[in-house]
């Protein structure tokens, strides 16, 4: 079997003898045909879910809207997520995904002082930065909200009377640094001093980097507001804390039980939680003092916001909330809703510890999480993204590349890091591209349908099934079961090298039959080159539904070469012939290009890192004259390329000419790119400090 390791491709396993109820099954599966499972339901707004039937929520972590993702953010969630949720609307599950930009908190209102804006003009501008990428990468939520709307607002404080109902809140006074000049406290990442252990003078707010070990911002010698140089003096602020040692003992039974018990979660995410509990949960505080997040609406703190990570996750069920009135059918309904979370590991403890005790502490019965899909780090060639480094390809950049988003998903999905770290690197992608894109599906699908085309007028010949034939099929559908079943359990890797052995099984028997022999022999060879054809033809629909979570632009493609009607898009653990005697296909064409060693020179070159880049463009910031300009550039490269066609010119040479065509092509479609960003860190465990006094319980009425 595969591993977590990057190069690996699934070993050919030796051909098993199957039984003869094998080889029976997959013969009566392969004539189902038309009378096979009914097509799947059109999936009509708002989706909710059937009592009874296999409702699945499906959300990925929100990304922070200050910032632009780079493809590590965007296999760690979004993209896992969608390939998943898209698997589940193949299976025909009552799925709902959700997505949407996490808007409130410091970083937030740092970027806009930064940029010159407000708070609300930097998450409106990034907001629509972040679907541009997520849309370019073919990422197909049901719905892309945002943190900052007034739904949040609703639920949020209505969670939060509950938790104070339950007696579930403590108040303590914090002292904190402020700064007098910008007039507010300061996070953690927000002063600079030097260190009180080892006196290194540039110590962050945190930790030290010098001596590594962590620091109370309040007890930094000589502390600076990183925003304006001022210094920030200490101050004391009343806040509110989660008791989350009294909610402890309820989420331990829900995650032996339900969670841990029923539910997949990776190693990483178990781990993490584990040790969290094992440590003992301590009171949490939840709220802050800034204006950029949801008010806190008790009285005595109504000049603060929740804290946000008390009140991201909260938008989960806001996002839904703004998608459909009905939106408790989802939220508060644990016993008819299996919940995903995709996420990033860092984001673990929020997921798994934070919000399911918010969400218990509330008492009003909603939906937990029931499994966690958490990826390790993915890193750029064998550094780290950064973007003020400039290292690494960001989803603006990535559309200017001259690769395709389907070629991108293909590569991240087949690196993701769902066991260890992994990287991402342009000569494993060239290598991925050639051999398991252009050489193992692309030559399957390719020379099956333009023999087809040319042989048979691209008409399914009669096919007169043999032994070998009912073998092949058996091998097929343990592929497929093997991938149904990885799916299931969000391997997404895994399948993915389920989905390149089945070409492998294809490419197998054109070899071994030699149709294009075949058909020039006697009547009976005639008939058993075409009965091969037939068969690679719905192999190669059956490719394109394993395809479709992966790479759906392609998958579409390869269904109209096959001229596949829309009822046969679903995806059961087996083979069945769809594409029965006398059915036209469509016209067939290459699928793949191959990518040439010195296109991605230029591109590693380009990410390898550089001086931060400037601020940046608005996305839609092309004027009139550069978008003349660029189509102009457009109209010209499409010259070069047409005339390097007619001439004959190299391979190579044409490849790099259309490269540079749709990079332009990308460039006009994203109306010019968008820019820096820094990477927000995740929020540390409270930035304030707890004055050592005794929290007091906050009592309602
Ligand atoms: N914005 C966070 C990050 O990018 C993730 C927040 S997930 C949420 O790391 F559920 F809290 F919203
Ligand atoms: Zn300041």
């Amino acid at each position: 079997m595969a591993t977590s390791n990057v190069d690996d491709v699934k070993s050919q396993e030796p051909a098993r003898t199957f039984t003869l109820e094998e080889l029976q099954a997959a013969y009566s599966h392969w004539s189902e045909g038309k009378k096979g499972p009914s097509p799947l339901r059109p999936r009509d707004h708002p989706l909710l879910p059937v009592a009874g039937g296999r409702n699945v929520l499906i959300s990925s972590a929100l990304p922070y809207v200050n910032n632009v993702p780079h493809l590590g953010n965007i296999i760690g969630c979004v993209l896992s997520a969608d390939a998943f949720s898209r698997f589940c609307r193949l299976r025909g599950y009552n799925s709902l995904f959700l997505c949407g930009t996490d808007e409130y908190g410091t970083a937030t209102e740092t970027k806009a002082i930064e940029e010159g804006l407000t708070p609300r003009q930097i998450c409106d501008k990034y907001n629509a930065i972040h679907k541009q990428v997520y849309d370019w990468f073919n990422i197909d939520f049901d719905t892309f909200g945002r943190t900052s709307t007034d739904e949040q607002t609703k639920i949020a404080q209505d969670i939060f009377w509950k938790l104070h109902k339950n007696g579930l809140l403590l108040a303590e006074s914090m002292e904190q640094l402020h700064c007098g000049n910008c007039n507010r406290f300061l996070a953690d990442r927000y002063v600079e001093g030097t260190c009180p252990l080892c006196a290194y003078p540039d110590c962050r707010g945190d930790q030290c980097d010098k001596c590594g070990k962590l620091v109370n911002a309040t007890e930094l010698l000589n502390p600076k507001c990183k925003q304006c140089g001022a210094t920030p003096v200490v101050k004391s602020s009343d806040h509110l804390f989660l008791d989350l040692p009294k909610i402890q003992p309820e989420l331990e039974k829900y995650l032996e039980k339900e969670a841990f018990g029923k539910g997949m979660w990776t190693h990483n995410a178990k781990l993490i939680t584990q040790s969290w509990l094992r440590d003992g949960l301590k009171p949490r505080c939840i709220t802050r003092d800034l204006t950029w997040g949801t008010p806190v609406p008790l009285e005595g703190y109504t000049s603060k916001v929740f804290y946000v990570w008390f009140d991201a996750p909260i938008g989960y069920i806001s996002i839904t909330a703004n998608y459909t009135k009905d939106w408790e059918k989802w939220w508060k309904n644990p016993t008819q809703v299996e919940y995903y979370n995709f996420l990033g590991k860092d984001n673990v403890p929020f997921h798994s510890v934070i919000f399911p005790c918010s969400l218990l502490g509330a008492k009003d019965n909603y939906t937990l999480v029931t499994h966690m899909s958490a990826t390790e780090y993915l890193n750029y060639e064998s550094d780290k993204f950064s973007k003020s480094r400039g290292v690494g390809v960001f989803g603006t950049d990535a559309i200017s590349t001259g690769i395709d988003a389907d070629i991108y998903r293909f590569y991240l999905l087949f690196v993701r890091p769902e066991n260890q770290d992994t990287s991402f690197s342009w000569a494993d992608l060239v290598l991925k591209n050639n051999t398991e894109l252009l050489n193992n599906i692309g030559n399957f699908i390719n020379r099956g349908l333009s023999f087809l085309d040319k042989n048979f007028g691209g008409v399914i010949p009669e096919m007169k099934l043999i032994d070998e034939d009912f073998q092949l099929l058996a091998s097929i559908n343990c592929e497929i079961a093997a991938y149904v079943s990885n799916m299931e359990q969000v391997c997404l890797k895994e399948a993915l090298r389920d989905i390149l052995a089945v070409s492998r099984l294809g490419n197998q028997m054109m070899q071994a039959a030699q149709p294009w022999a075949l058909v020039k022999g006697t009547d009976e060879q005639k008939i058993r080159g075409g009965t091969v054809i037939g068969l690679a033809a719905n192999i190669s629909l059956q490719l394109s539904i394993m395809l479709l979570p992966f790479m759906p632009h392609y998958s579409k493609v390869i269904q109209q070469q096959l001229n596949a009607p829309d009822s046969c898009y679903y995806l059961v653990e087996y083979l069945i012939c769809h594409l029965e005697a006398g059915h036209k296909i469509g016209t067939p064409g290459p699928l793949f290009r191959r990518i040439e060693s010195a296109e991605v020179e230029d591109l590693k070159k380009r990410f390898a890192g550089k001086p931060a880049p400037k601020p940046d463009i608005p996305a839609a910031a092309l004027s009139p004259e550069e978008l003349e300009a660029l189509n102009k550039e457009i109209t010209s490269q499409g010259e070069v390329v047409r005339s390097l066609k007619t001439q004959n010119a190299a391979k190579e040479e044409i490849d790099k000419a259309v490269a540079v065509l749709l990079g332009l092509k990308n460039k006009l479609k994203l109306h010019g790119g968008a820019g820096d960003s820094t990477k927000a860190e995740s929020n540390k465990k409270g930035a304030a400090k707890a004055k050592g006094g005794q929290k007091t319980p906050v009592t309602s009425g």
